[in-house]
């Protein structure tokens, strides 16, 4: 299983990927807008910081929704580094292009992916990730979870190559449920990240083992 963090913070990236457990970053318009990255050259110098720091996958979205746009905008992201993912929407033209840039060579991620048809449709496009959204779909009262199920289901029926990008992650619950149903990669906060290494126990064992070691050594 994949760990992506889902931010545009540079020291959270750091942080992530000196824990030895990142393999790679996912970001949106939202989340460069949260660090005040705005202008096209401050966002593409963004996206190479960001490359500089992991290994591979730095997901970045383009803004365009019409197709030649989208191809357009999407070359110029794949330029900045091999590490770069091209995020592109689920829309129609989004379709297209994740099938162009298929042909090409350029990763591409399928963000926005609310139901297993969309899912569907990313696949046989050639999306490397297709990202179903589990949080916004609970918000609405849904079961997120339920999709990422279906999703996995479907892509093993068929043996679509398209890895599943569990999107949307709220909390470490979020994370093992993904992890017991076989999503591909999970992408999420730091904090669910590091939420991993909590356990009252190991804090107590811990303190348990130093006060013995202490007793006896001074
Ligand atoms: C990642 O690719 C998505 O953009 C992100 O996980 C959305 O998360 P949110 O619903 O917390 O904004």
């Amino acid at each position: 299983m994949k760990f992506f963090i889902d931010t545009g913070n540079l020291n959270e990236i750091k942080e992530a990927y000196d824990l030895g457990v990142l393999d790679g970053v996912t970001t949106n318009p939202s989340l460069m807008a949260k660090e005040g990255i705005k202008g096209n050259d401050n966002i593409r110098a963004h996206y190479k910081a960001i490359c500089n720091i992991v290994d591979n996958n730095v997901s970045a979205e383009v803004i365009s929704t019409e197709f030649d746009a989208i191809i357009k905008e999407g070359r110029e992201l794949a330029k900045i580094d091999d590490k770069i993912v091209v995020k592109v929407p689920m829309i129609k033209d989004g379709v297209k292009a994740i099938k162009k840039f298929t042909s090409e060579g350029i990763r591409t991620n399928c963000t926005l992916v609310f139901s297993a048809g969309q899912a569907i449709l990313a696949a046989k496009a050639g999306a490397s990730y297709v990202s179903p959204f589990i949080g916004r779909l609970d918000d609405i009262g849904a079961d997120g979870m339920d999709l990422i199920s279906q999703i996995v289901t479907i892509y093993n029926n068929y043996g679509f190559d398209t890895e599943v990008l569990a999107a949307s992650v709220r909390h470490t619950v979020h994370l093992l449920q993904c992890a017991e149903i076989g999503a591909d990669v999970v992408t999420c906060p730091l904090n669910v990240i590091t939420g991993l290494l909590k356990h009252p126990l190991t804090d107590s064992g811990l303190e348990k083992f130093l006060a013995d070691y202490k007793k006896v050594n001074g």
